[in-house]
This record gives structure tokens, C-alpha cells and sequence, in this order.
């Protein structure tokens, strides 16, 4: 399996995207995005993805240099439609003018629409968070076909849909970003690019019933995820759907397909300075964390970890030792360069 450093998986990704037509800003943003993503181990929403994006690209469902465009500014509400621009760029411009709109009113309810897929959700927590802010982000996720099933049903009716919610803290920012399916889509790629079975639970076949093999549902289409956490877990994701479709004014899922990976979110940026005073909100954070930590740890636990760990662990490990990326999705990222007529040579050059 290769195995990147940050630097070189940063180049790679770099002339990759740039090559799509991106300008040196959206550049820097994409790839400094993706690689992130593969740091914290989310490797389904690194790099990997770069071959869909250039799909969406030579399809004119994926709009390099976008600006969002406002829909809404009125007080604490804004509304921005990011018209397929490349999502990294537009949630984050987004995201940059809802804090900039919470220092002035103490919280901003951003909706933003229709940006092309928007990656690893937690970053644009992250964002909010270097700028002293608590962040709560509803997407859903508007594909072609829909491909998660809500409890109780035996057929996709849904994206998977993640929820994010993120605060201070003093290691890191309490950053709980998920899908509302039991995994990630991208991480049943990664396991039928690995060849490897998904765990159980996560996965439905065509007569709704479970199965643990990846390859019909990412080669075919065929079957579903499933909602994590029962009827709860699914009740989440119809709420993801709704305040980022119904409310936020995004496609919604079911509704005639525009084309595309496109997400939606709804967001709610509070200042925390104004709403509990930072010191104290950090505080209080720390001291929650402290006391969950005090428990004993449950049998077959090593630890207890709280929401964020896991990926500032697997970013430290990953910047120690490199970042590996599975041989089928390095050929795939290779064969679309090759697409933009990138040659092997340019990407050894950018991976030297
Ligand atoms: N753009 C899109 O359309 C889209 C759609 C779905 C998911 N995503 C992204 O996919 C990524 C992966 O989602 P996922 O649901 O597979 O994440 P996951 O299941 O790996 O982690 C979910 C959350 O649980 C926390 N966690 C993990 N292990 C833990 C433990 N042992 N103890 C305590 N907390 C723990 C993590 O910190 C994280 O906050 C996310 O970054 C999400 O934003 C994006």
C-alpha cells in the first residue's frame, strides 16, 4: 500500500485539483481539506474522493472558483446558494461569514445550499471553533439515488446524512461528526476497494435484508445503509434531511434530481463569548469531560475517548509515520489525473 507523507499527498492532491481548474485559493483549501480528512483517518472522505470530483467535473456538475451567492441576509439569518462550487470552498466561505455575523448578533443561522459534496463535515466545526464559536451542523445529501434506509424500511430513502456538533475544549475541540448511516458510504468503497467485508448492521441487500458485502451496493447500487441507533439514530437523519431540505431551502432527497453529489446545511454558529463568556464555556466543558472520564472503564474498553479523539490521534500517528492510501483507490486517483492529462511523471515529480 503507498504510503504518503502530509507534504507529498498535499502536492499530489495539489496539481490534481488545480488541474481541474481550481485557482490557487480553492486549491489550497480542496487539498488541505482532503488530506486533513486522511489524517484523521477518515480515509473516505480524502483523497479517494478526488476521482468522483473529476467525474462531477467532466459532467459540468461540479463548478470550480464558485462564489456563493446570497439568497438571505437578514439579522441573524443567512442564506447562501453555493451553486455546485467545489464544496470545500464554498462551506467554508459560508461558514467564515456566518462567525463574522455571530460576532456582531451572538449566534447566525446559516443555510447554505446545493454546494457540491462538502467532504468531512467536522472541518467547518473545527473552523468555527479556532474562531471561539460552538457550531451545530444538519447536512443531507442529495445523490442520484438515494441510498440509506430509515428504520423501518427496507428500501433507500435517504443520504447518509451527517450531523455535526463541535465546542472548545482544551486538547482539541468536542467535535462528535458522523453520519447518520451505521458507516459512511465511502467507507463501504473503501472496504469493497479493500475487498474486505462491512461490519455487521450496516447493510441491507435488495429484499432488505442484512448483508455484509460491499460490492453489490457500491458497484450496482443495489440495497441500502442502514440508519444507525434504531429509530432514534433514523430520526436524527430525517431531521438532517429536513432542516437542511424543508428548512434551509436545499435539494431535497426524493425531489427531481438536479445531478451531482449535493449537500446542504443547515448551521448554527454561537459566539461563545457572548452566550456563556469563553472562559466559562471551556470551563464547563472541561469539567464535564473530566467527570465522564472519572468513570470506571466497561469491560472489553480500554479507554474511554471522547467525540474527537480517535482523529487527533489518528492525525498524530498519520503525521508520524505517513498516511497509507489503499492500492485500488491509488490506481483510481491515477487513472483520473490521467483523464486531465496528467502524466505519471508530473505525479512522481509532485511525489518526490
Ligand atoms: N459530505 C457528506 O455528504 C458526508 C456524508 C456522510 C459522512 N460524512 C463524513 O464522514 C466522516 C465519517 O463519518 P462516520 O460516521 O463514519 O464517523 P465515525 O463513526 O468514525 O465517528 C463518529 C464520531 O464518533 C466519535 N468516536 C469514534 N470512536 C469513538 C470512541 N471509541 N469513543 C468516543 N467517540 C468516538 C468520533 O470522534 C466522531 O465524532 C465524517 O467526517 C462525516 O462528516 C460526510
Amino acid at each position: 500500500m503507498p504510503i504518503f507523507t502530509e507534504a507529498r499527498l498535499r502536492s499530489v492532491t495539489a496539481l490534481i485539483v488545480r488541474r481541474m481548474g481550481s485557482d490557487a485559493t480553492e486549491t489550497e483549501i480542496v487539498a488541505d481539506h482532503l488530506v486533513r480528512a486522511n489524517l484523521a483517518g477518515h480515509d473516505s472522505h480524502g483523497v479517494g474522493m478526488l476521482p468522483a470530483y473529476i467525474r462531477l467535473l467532466h459532467d459540468g456538475l461540479l463548478v470550480p472558483n464558485q462564489t456563493p451567492e446570497t439568497v438571505l441576509d437578514f439579522g441573524a439569518l443567512l442564506v447562501l446558494d453555493a451553486r455546485r462550487g467545489y464544496g470545500q470552498r464554498m462551506t467554508t466561505m459560508s461558514v467564515a461569514r456566518a462567525i463574522e455575523r455571530a460576532r456582531e448578533t451572538g449566534a447566525c443561522v446559516l443555510g447554505m445550499r446545493n454546494a457540491s459534496h462538502i467532504g468531512r463535515v467536522g472541518t467547518y466545526g473545527e473552523q468555527a471553533v479556532a474562531a471561539g464559536m460552538a457550531f451545530i451542523g444538519y447536512v443531507n445529501v442529495a445523490d442520484h439515488h438515494d441510498i440509506a434506509a430509515p428504520w423501518g424500511c427496507a428500501e433507500p430513502r435517504l443520504g447518509t446524512n451527517p450531523f455535526v456538533t463541535a465546542v472548545p475544549g482544551a486538547e482539541g475541540p468536542v467535535l462528535l461528526d458522523m453520519a447518520t448511516t451505521t458507516i459512511a458510504a465511502g467507507k463501504a468503497r473503501v472496504a469493497r476497494n479493500k475487498g474486505v467485508p462491512v461490519p455487521d448492521g450496516c447493510l441491507i441487500d435488495a429484499a432488505g435484508a442484512p448483508t455484509n458485502d460491499p460490492t453489490p451496493f457500491i458497484d450496482d447500487h443495489v440495497g441500502a445503509l442502514t440508519a444507525f441507533g434504531r429509530h432514534k439514530g433514523s430520526g436524527l437523519a430525517v431531521m438532517c434531511e429536513i432542516m437542511a431540505g424543508a428548512v434551509a431551502g436545499g435539494q431535497r432527497a426524493g425531489e427531481a434530481y438536479k445531478g451531482g453529489i449535493l449537500n446542504s446545511m443547515f448551521a448554527v454558529v454561537i459566539d461563545l463569548a457572548r452566550m456563556s463568556g469563553a472562559a466559562a464555556a471551556l470551563a464547563g466543558v472541561e469539567a464535564t469531560k473530566a467527570h465522564i472520564r472519572s468513570s470506571l472503564v466497561a469491560p472489553g474498553f480500554g479507554e474511554i475517548l471522547l467525540p474527537g479523539e480517535p482523529e487527533r490521534r489518528s492525525a498524530a500517528a498519520r503525521r508520524a509515520e505517513g498516511i497509507p492510501v489503499d492500492e485500488r483507490s491509488w490506481e483510481q486517483i491515477r487513472e483520473a489525473a490521467g483523464t486531465l492529462g496528467i502524466t505519471e511523471a508530473e505525479l512522481e515529480r509532485a511525489n518526490a
